[in-house]
Formats: C-alpha cells, sequence, structure tokens
C-alpha cells in the first residue's frame, strides 16, 4: 500500500478543483495537495489516481509521489470556510495525498515545447488509461524545474464506473485529437515499442497493491478487494499490447466540445464552491464577532 502519513495541519484550498483539493501538512514534514473521499467525485476517484499516477511513474513518466494521508477532521476546526469545513468532516480515514511542487505552474501548450518523444508517451499512456481529462482546456499538467509534471489521474479508466464494459473497453479506440499535447506531433510509434511491453501483469499488480483496501471495499459484484485489484490488472495488460493501433490523432483541434462522456462531465464539473475571498485585515476579528464557532 502507499506509504501513509498523519495530517497535521490544513493549509489553504487549492484556487483550482474542481473536487476542493488543499494544500495540508503532514507528519512527515511534506507538503501536500490532498484529496478528499468525502469530496462529491467520490472515492473511485482516489482510486484512479493511485493506480494510474503509480503506474505513470514506474514508466518513467514524472508524476508527484503519492501518499495515503490520516485525517481527523478535529484539524480543520479553525477552518474559516465552511464548505471547507463540511469536506473535512466527511473524509475522517483515509485520503489521498500527492507531493506539492512548489512554484509549478499550469501547463499552457502555446507557452512550453514538448518534444514528439515525450508527447508520444503522455498520450499513448493516457490512451491506454482512458485519460479524458488532459485536453487543452484543461491539461493536467504542472511544469516544475522545466520539466513537465502529470497530475490529476481522476477520469481514468471512466470503465470502472460500470464493471460490465471493462471487458469489451479495452479494444475501444482514444480519440487524442483534443490531448493538450496533440499538437506536440506525438511520436506513437516509438512510444508503444518502448512503454507496452513494461506494463506487464506483475507491474499492473503491485500497482493495483497500492491502493488502500477501505477504497475498494464493498464494490458490488465483487466479493473481496484481491478480486477487484485483479479486475484492475485484466482490464489494463490487453489494452498495453494493442493500444497504439487505437489512438484516433486527427488534425488538433482546439475548439472541438469535449470528447467526455455526459455523465463523466457531470462529475468533472467544478463543484459550485465559491473561492475563498482574500481575508482582508481585521476580517478575523469580525468572524470572532459573529460568533466564529466552528
Ligand atoms: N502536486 C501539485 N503541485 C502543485 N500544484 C498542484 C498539484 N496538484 C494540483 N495542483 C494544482 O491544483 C489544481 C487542481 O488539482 P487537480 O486538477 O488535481 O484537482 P481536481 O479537483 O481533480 O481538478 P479538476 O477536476 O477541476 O481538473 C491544479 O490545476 C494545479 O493548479
Ligand atoms: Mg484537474
Amino acid at each position: 500500500m502507499l506509504t501513509e502519513v498523519i495530517a497535521t495541519r490544513y493549509v489553504t484550498p487549492l484556487r483550482e478543483g474542481g473536487s476542493l483539493p488543499g494544500i495540508v501538512e503532514a507528519d512527515d514534514f511534506g507538503t501536500y495537495v490532498m484529496k478528499f473521499t468525502g469530496a462529491g467525485q467520490g472515492r473511485k476517484t482516489l482510486v484512479a489516481e493511485v493506480i494510474c499516477g503509480e503506474l505513470g511513474r514506474r514508466l518513467g513518466l514524472r508524476v508527484p509521489r503519492l501518499v495515503a494521508m490520516d485525517l481527523d477532521p478535529v484539524i480543520g476546526l479553525g477552518e474559516p470556510d465552511q464548505e471547507v469545513q463540511e469536506l473535512l468532516k466527511a473524509s475522517g480515514g483515509l485520503n489521498l495525498g500527492m507531493d506539492f511542487l512548489p512554484g509549478s505552474i499550469g501547463f499552457d501548450p502555446l507557452a512550453y515545447e514538448v518534444g514528439p518523444a515525450e508527447a508520444g508517451e503522455v498520450v499513448w499512456f493516457d490512451a491506454l488509461i482512458n485519460n479524458v481529462d488532459r485536453s487543452w482546456r484543461n491539461p493536467n499538467m504542472m511544469v516544475w524545474h522545466g520539466d513537465l509534471w502529470l497530475i490529476d489521474h481522476g477520469a481514468t479508466m471512466i470503465w470502472h464506473h460500470n464493471w460490465p464494459t471493462a471487458a469489451s473497453a479495452s479494444a475501444k479506440p482514444y480519440n487524442a485529437s483534443d490531448h493538450a499535447l496533440a499538437r506536440f506531433r506525438p511520436d506513437l510509434a516509438a512510444a508503444a515499442a518502448k512503454l507496452a511491453p513494461l506494463v506487464t501483469e506483475e507491474l499492473l499488480t503491485e500497482v493495483a497493491a497500492q491502493v488502500p483496501d477501505v477504497w475498494l471495499a464493498d464494490e458490488p459484484g465483487f466479493d473481496s478487494t484481491d478480486a477487484l485489484r485483479r479486475a484492475y490488472v485484466d482490464a489494463l495488460l490487453p489494452r498495453a499490447a494493442t493500444v497504439h493501433e487505437r489512438i484516433v490523432l486527427e488534425a488538433p483541434t482546439e475548439d472541438r466540445p469535449s470528447q467526455a462522456p455526459g455523465w463523466l462531465k457531470e462529475r468533472l464539473k467544478p463543484a459550485p464552491h465559491a473561492t475563498r475571498p482574500a481575508t482582508p485585515s481585521g476580517a478575523k476579528k469580525d468572524q470572532q464577532q459573529d460568533g466564529g464557532a466552528k
């Protein structure tokens, strides 16, 4: 399983992010972007983050380190934002932490050049995991110390939201025309030759073993968490061998509607949370006068 740490301080909510991730410190002195089990997107998003994030890193792609963060909601008691308070209250126990990349900036395809080899590897990987959330609208990549880093694998493996479709999903095409790296002439043949042989049963089993048990428990249709872990391996393994033949890469488009199915778009939609207002000096005092009981 992922390394486990204990959340010690909720620092601030992130300005972006539909699931209201927050910056949280932990007892290992690390600073993490924390994604919460109590968020509307549900725990499968976190399972996808772990399986795909851990797989991507093992394939040599840059994915920040992931940990399981144990949260006692008591650390949010002083949190002034009621929505954050509620999220923390609903998320006691294990949540996901991703190493925070300080000073990183969101990838902008017009401002950062990616070579065909790297673009090919990222597009191939996204096709393998059916990532519908790395479009030019929402690249979910960061540039840090001049390198490209992949984040946010919550909207991948869409078949795990409907397990009976998983077996046929391995033969489904992946339209990459919308992908944030489509414009960089991704070298898919080179990526497939390099990465497909690495995606072995052993590697996928190791990756599936990283997911905390509690996020897999009681999945309808599976009588154990091991059976469910096995189902992820069985779904990903056959796709790796042939996925490069199924990648559709038409002229990169910047105005085509998103390829994500409607029900998933609903899940990806930013929650209607207000961004935390900049706290004017004296605001704290006002809150205390309001009672401020949290
Ligand atoms: N490891 C990280 N280091 C620095 N910043 C990060 C990191 N992870 C996420 N962020 C910032 O937080 C934002 C939201 O993160 P992320 O995309 O993972 O959340 P989300 O709720 O799944 O978002 P959405 O579903 O809206 O794409 C990112 O766009 C990025 O700006
Ligand atoms: Mg995102």
